[in-house]
């Protein structure tokens, strides 16, 4: 890059030469379509965006949590042509024309996907702030294999981190999920009436 130099005058009034860098040009708009949750998109993000910041800024998909944003805990995940990704080290426009799942879209309707009732029934979600990325990696594990293994499950969530649950309800939460896949029993619409998970307390005391 070449320097640019300009005499000025100082305090003492002696002439002194000035150096400064020529301004860095920012990224270049791109036009960029994807198909996010069954919907197609199309925006104009920054030449050299992180797809986390695209689903987030733009898509409006919140669930897409940033936790790290080095790649180390797999908040971000989401499904890229049915493939989990880590969208904090993934280039939007890597994703260009692809399939993007994220958590949002793992729902029927008023229907929950089976992992995400189970996560709710097992516990396998507390602060909830690891779970989309769980739901999304779990979700993609039995879309390509429904009756996996406690080792397969454990290998297909090893990138995802939760500082809560100790792993052993998520584990059972995709258990579960399996079993309700594999038996072909749907699950029930998730906006009708539950039973009190908290009887006794009227959240008045
Ligand atoms: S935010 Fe992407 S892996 Fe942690
Ligand atoms: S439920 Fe809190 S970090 Fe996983």
């Amino acid at each position: 890059m070449t320097k640019q130099n300009t005499q000025v005058v100082d305090c003492s009034g002696e002439y002194v030469v000035q150096y400064s860098l020529p301004m860095v040009p920012g990224p270049d708009k791109v036009r960029w379509n994807a198909t996010v949750n069954g919907v197609n998109v199309d925006f104009f993000i920054d030449s050299n965006a992180i797809l986390l910041d695209v689903l987030r800024d733009q898509a409006g998909s919140l669930g897409t949590k940033r936790g790290c944003d080095m790649g180390t805990c797999g908040c971000c995940s989401v499904m890229i042509n049915g493939t989990p990704k880590i969208s904090c080290l993934v280039l939007a426009q890597e994703a260009r024309d692809c399939e993007i799942t994220t958590v949002e879209g793992l729902s029927s309707g008023h229907h929950l996907h089976p992992i995400q009732q189970t996560f709710a029934d097992c516990g396998g979600s507390q602060c909830g702030f690891c779970t989309p990325g769980f739901l999304v990696v779990s979700a993609a594990l039995l879309e390509r294999n429904p009756s996996p293994t406690e080792p397969e499950i454990k290998a297909a969530i090893e990138g995802n981190l939760c500082r809560c649950t100790g792993y052993q309800q998520i584990v059972e939460s995709i258990s579960k999920a399996s079993e309700i896949l594999v038996s072909g029993r749907g699950v029930g619409d998730s906006t009708s009436s539950k039973s009190d998970p908290h009887p006794g307390f009227s959240g008045s005391e």
